[in-house]
């Protein structure tokens, strides 16, 4: 992420506006308001609420109303008792994925996680002095995200309640948008994914995580067990059996993967044409889409990668039907915006 390291320190918030009208957002009180359309934005423990509502016509399903009703319920993924700065980033960065985003993305670089949900990794990656926002319709997520920064003195996010269809920032205004498992809870992921694509600046990146077409049948076959079993055999899913995983997080992640309202399931070539028609090239799908090339500990996340012909692509994505059982079958795609 190079063309992020010569920039300076964003400080103000002048990338703001207006989710309903697109109007100058101002200072008003504790919170904001719309200088055309007057709007009045409140803060809620702290948190500035931006959120505004789809105005799709009636014909087309909307589940976000049901979704932030579960998410208010049961804030994902939520912290472990014992959560402190330094166990959070020992904890991130034993899974290598968030190690690799630590090292690679820049101190000072403009970062919006959008659904950020308990805001983990937006702290994180503010810990390593990133100007970040987390954001989303959860206010319950955003205030334990919100918790943890302020008793922890993480300085650099910042929690804001926002609808990812109607984002409150101009366009162009982060040099990395991340969507880590938030789309396939929508009723419009390719249409979530052109909203939020609009956010990143020439040159920067987007990093996107999906639920797998095929990872996910067996999360899906642990699904019809528990129903069948009135929840019982919780034992199968291999993040219910760890010792160290307080309760509070292990009944977020069950609700998480199987009793959600929502959720849709992609292949890795299905977002080429995503990212394309948004203005994106393809930088990188984790896992890659060639038969005989594992994630390495030190993978360039930002260096492109060409993706395998279609049918070794179609394979190797076959493939994850065996190793979706840990994460819940995740992929994720980074993309680079075209200056
Ligand atoms: C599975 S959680 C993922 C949380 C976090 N990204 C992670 O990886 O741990 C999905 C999150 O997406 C949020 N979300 C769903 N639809 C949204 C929308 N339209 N706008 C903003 N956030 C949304 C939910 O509130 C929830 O916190």
């Amino acid at each position: 992420m190079s063309a992020v390291a010569n920039e300076t320190e964003v400080k103000d918030f002048s990338f703001f506006q207006c989710p309903g009208c697109g109007g100058v957002l101002q200072a008003s009180g504790e919170g904001m308001a719309c200088e055309a359309c007057k709007h009045q934005f409140r803060v809620t423990d702290g948190i500035q609420e931006l959120y505004w509502s789809n105005d799709w016509d009636s014909s087309r399903r909307d589940v976000t109303d049901e979704v932030k009703a579960f998410y208010e319920d049961s804030p994902f993924p939520n912290y472990d008792n014992f959560d402190s700065k330094d166990s959070l980033a020992k904890k991130a960065k034993e899974g290598l994925f968030a190690r690799l985003l630590d090292e690679q993305i820049p101190a000072g670089a403009r970062i919006i996680e959008c659904g950020c949900g308990t805001g983990q990794l937006s702290n994180f990656l503010a810990i390593g002095n990133r100007e970040v926002i987390g954001a989303d319709l959860c206010l319950n997520s955003l205030k334990l995200g919100q918790g943890f920064a302020r008793r922890q003195e993480i300085d650099k996010v910042r929690f804001i309640q926002m609808n990812l269809f109607r984002p409150p920032f101009k366009p162009n205004s982060f040099h990395l948008v991340i969507s880590n498992g938030v789309l396939h809870h929508t009723s419009d992921p390719r249409g979530g994914f052109d909203s939020i694509a609009r956010l990143v600046k020439p040159g920067g990146y987007i990093l996107i995580g999906l639920y797998h077409y095929w990872g996910r049948m067996i999360t899906d076959t642990r699904r019809v067990i528990f129903n069948i079993t009135g929840d019982r055999l919780k034992v199968l899913d291999p993040n219910l059996r760890k010792e160290r995983t307080s309760d509070v997080k292990k009944d977020s992640w069950f609700n998480d993967q199987y009793k959600h309202p929502h959720e849709s399931k992609h292949t890795i070539r299905e977002t080429y044409s995503w990212l394309d028609a948004a203005g994106f090239d393809f930088v990188k799908s984790i896992p890659t889409t060639h038969l005989f090339k594992d994630f390495s500990p030190h993978e360039p996340l930002f260096t492109p990668e060409a993706p395998a012909p279609a049918p070794e692509a179609a394979i190797k994505e076959f493939l994850e039907i065996f190793k979706g059982s840990q994460e819940g079958g995740f992929f994720t795609i980074i993309g680079k915006k075209r200056s």
